[in-house]
């Protein structure tokens, strides 16, 4: 085993430098305390009295030599591990260590003492930037208060005066400054185990990083990688970690754990024509993921190109796995099969069938990652997805946007016999054959496709919309009371014969009640006996009902009641036209109705057969014996009007013989006997 690297970090007075010392001790490494070579050249720094935070008067920098051996510090020969722990250095370290130039060269020699043998070296960066490959990283952290305590017995021990509020103040100074600064912060490497000693003796410190440094080691032994001890032959493809260290214009030097550095041209960190130089691009101690292109005698050519195709390939999968959608540029069209896309770098495949007419080749759109073949670095896209989609919300949202009740303009798309759909912008309505007019029509002569129509929603569920036109066209009751009025003379054809009246239909659907009543004046004309389906019959409307929808009609409104006229009361004396000669009587025309002579009424004698005293058309006087106007009722007695009449003549004679003998009670005897 010649090579071993613990690197140790944390902020100050987390106790790296001890504990560091004593590991070093115990298990013979070399302890390299890279604060101490900072603290050193702010020394050197104070001692040429130089402006500390100004770069460029830290010439010297290339010519001072330190030395740390056994936790003695030589600067420039002289040991100064006292004079580095002064007030005035750890009050000014902070600025000196910011500055590139003096990290630079630190971080150089740092490595320079790692190359070889096993060695402990703590400080803030060294995990991180200085021996990112270190083979054990700890990060050693404790409260600012138990870190303050602990410098102030350091202090004591040495015989340095001190004052625990200052120090406290001064270690979180420091830490922020630390962690705050531009070039390589104080920050934990992200292989690094974290160890806090707030609450640990030193000795439990140290067990647990004996432990783990023996882990470290059993587990290489265990790899056989006493290999890696030497430098490891490289091929021609081989992937490695380089380090930055040198930095050109053209060419960057990197660290490749091996007998040389290798070396990076520009053109095989970026494809990107418009970078000209590495500087501004990268710093030392950046870690390079690359792969060796060349091998020669005597450098070893490193190249990013194929970590850039991996890395580049890295956003498709993120892509995917964060389920976001890409904007790509449309490449080219590959006949019959689809297109070529790329995205930042990566050449995709868009199938013809994934494709849509915005699919244009020079054109960017936005796509969706469908398969992806990480192995292949192929992935499979789609513009069909993402219109689908973008359709499905917009006609989701015109969907939401259309309430029952509204009316609105759209296209007929198809017609079938059991309806029509109407198409609006993205969203279709049935229009059911039933709801297109309110007397039934053929829809598929009606309407024809393309055809503009205002229809209005009835009915929305389960995302369908249910139409109807007729709701905006009037009823055909509406439009006939529009155009009638009661006391309008209609006419009517009988479509149903009830108990109470007939129904007459006085247009396609819309009919009328003609209540018997209303019928005739003639409360005895039982019309159901003549009246037949499909007559028509001449009535008046006498009322009109719009909230239900109902016509009332009269046929005797447009009829003359000759009853109306008749005054004559029983006993009055009128004259009969002889209409009808029947078994039981005579029928009679009188005072402009029907009258009836019974049989026995008509002569003076009884029992003898009319027929053969009167003859239809004879006219006659005859006497009321009952008369019922709302009944039509007329009943007639010519017998008794003959009796009178006889009466009548047999008084004249009386009258015209005063001088008989016979008294007028002796004469009355015998026609009254
Ligand atoms: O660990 P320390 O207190 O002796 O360190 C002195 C200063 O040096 C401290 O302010 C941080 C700085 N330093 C650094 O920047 N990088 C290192 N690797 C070590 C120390």
């Amino acid at each position: 085993m010649n090579n071993f690297v613990v690197a140790i970090d944390g902020p100050a007075g987390s106790g790296k430098s001890s504990i560091s010392k004593i590991i070093a001790k115990k298990m013979n490494f070399t302890h390299l305390d890279t604060g101490a070579m900072y603290r050193a050249v702010t020394l050197e720094a104070l001692n040429r009295k130089i402006d500390l935070a100004c770069e460029n008067q830290y010439d010297f920098i290339d010519d001072i030599s330190i030395i740390y051996s056994q936790g003695i510090v030589f600067l420039n020969g002289k040991d100064v591990s006292k004079d580095i722990r002064s007030e005035e250095v750890t009050n000014n370290v902070s600025t000196t260590a910011k500055l590139k130039r003096v990290r630079d060269k630190m971080v150089y020699f740092q490595r320079e003492s790692a190359k070889n043998g096993k060695i402990i070296m703590d400080g803030r960066d060294i995990g991180t930037v200085v021996l990112p490959n270190a083979n054990l990283k700890i990060f050693l952290t404790a409260s600012a208060e138990a870190r303050a305590k602990r410098r102030c017995l350091e202090n004591e021990s040495s015989g340095i005066e001190s004052n625990f509020e200052t120090i406290l103040k001064e270690i979180k100074e420091r830490d922020y400054k630390d962690s705050h600064r531009e070039i390589s912060p104080l920050k934990m490497a992200d292989d690094a185990i974290l160890i806090d000693t707030t609450e640990m003796t030193i000795d439990d410190v140290c067990n647990k990083i004996y432990k783990l440094i023996d882990e470290r080691l059993k587990k290489m032994e265990e790899f056989k990688m006493e290999d890696l001890d030497m430098p490891k032959k490289l091929h021609v493809g081989d992937k490695v970690n380089g380090t930055v260290v040198v930095i050109k214009d053209k060419t960057i030097y990197l660290d490749i754990h091996n007998f040389t550095e290798g070396t990076m041209h520009l053109d095989h960190y970026t494809k990107d024509k418009s970078i000209e130089s590495f500087k501004g691009l990268v710093k030392v101690g950046d870690v390079i993921n690359c792969e060796v292109a060349k091998i020669s005698e005597d450098n070893i050519y490193l190249s990013r190109l194929n970590q850039i195709v991996i890395e580049n390939f890295k956003y498709v999968t993120d892509a995917k796995a964060e389920e976001k959608d890409i904007e790509v540029k449309v490449l080219k069209e590959i006949k019959d099969k689809g297109y070529i896309v790329t995205y930042k770098d990566n050449q995709l495949f868009m199938p013809k069938s994934m494709a849509t007419p915005s699919v244009v080749v020079g054109q960017n759109i936005t796509v969706r990652i469908v398969e992806v073949d990480e192995k292949k670095r192929n992935a499979v896209v789609s513009r069909r997805i993402i219109e689908q989609e973008e359709y499905q919300d917009k006609r989701s949202k015109e969907f939401d946007s259309i309430q029952v009740g509204d009316v609105l303009k759209g296209t007929v798309a198809k017609v079938e016999k059991y309806g029509a759909l109407i198409k609006f912008d993205l969203v279709q309505g049935l229009l059911k054959t039933g709801q297109l007019s309110h007397v039934f029509v053929d829809i598929t002569k009606e309407l024809r496709v393309g055809q503009e129509i205002e229809v209005k929603v009835i009915h929305k569920a389960d995302g369908k919309i249910e139409l109807s036109r007729k709701a905006l066209l009037k009823t055909p009751f509406e439009e006939y009371t529009d155009s009638h009025k009661v006391s309008d003379k209609v006419t009517g054809k009988v479509v149903n014969k009830l108990g109470f009246g007939l129904l007459l239909e006085l247009a396609p659907n819309v009919k009328g009640l003609l209540h018997s009543s209303e019928y005739s004046h003639n409360p005895n004309d039982n019309y159901n006996n003549y009246v037949k389906i499909g007559d028509e019959v001449e009535v008046a409307i006498i009322a009109i009902n719009k909230d239900k929808e109902k016509i009332s009609l009269s046929r005797k409104a447009l009829m003359d009641n000759p009853w109306e006229r008749v005054t004559a009361k029983v006993n009055d004396l009128v004259d009969v036209t002889i209409t009808a000669i029947t078994d039981s009587g005579l029928n009679v025309a009188c005072l402009g109705v029907d009258g009836f002579v019974p049989k026995q009424e008509a002569l003076l004698e009884e029992n003898k057969d009319i027929s053969n005293y009167y003859a239809i058309g004879d006219t006659s006087k005859a006497i009321i014996t009952d008369i019922n106007p709302k009944e039509w009722k007329l009943k007639l007695s010519i017998k008794k009007y003959l009796a009178k009449e006889e009466r009548k003549s047999f008084e004249k004679y009386l009258d015209d013989n005063t001088e008989a003998t016979v008294s007028l009670g002796d004469m009355l005897k015998e026609v009254l006997k």
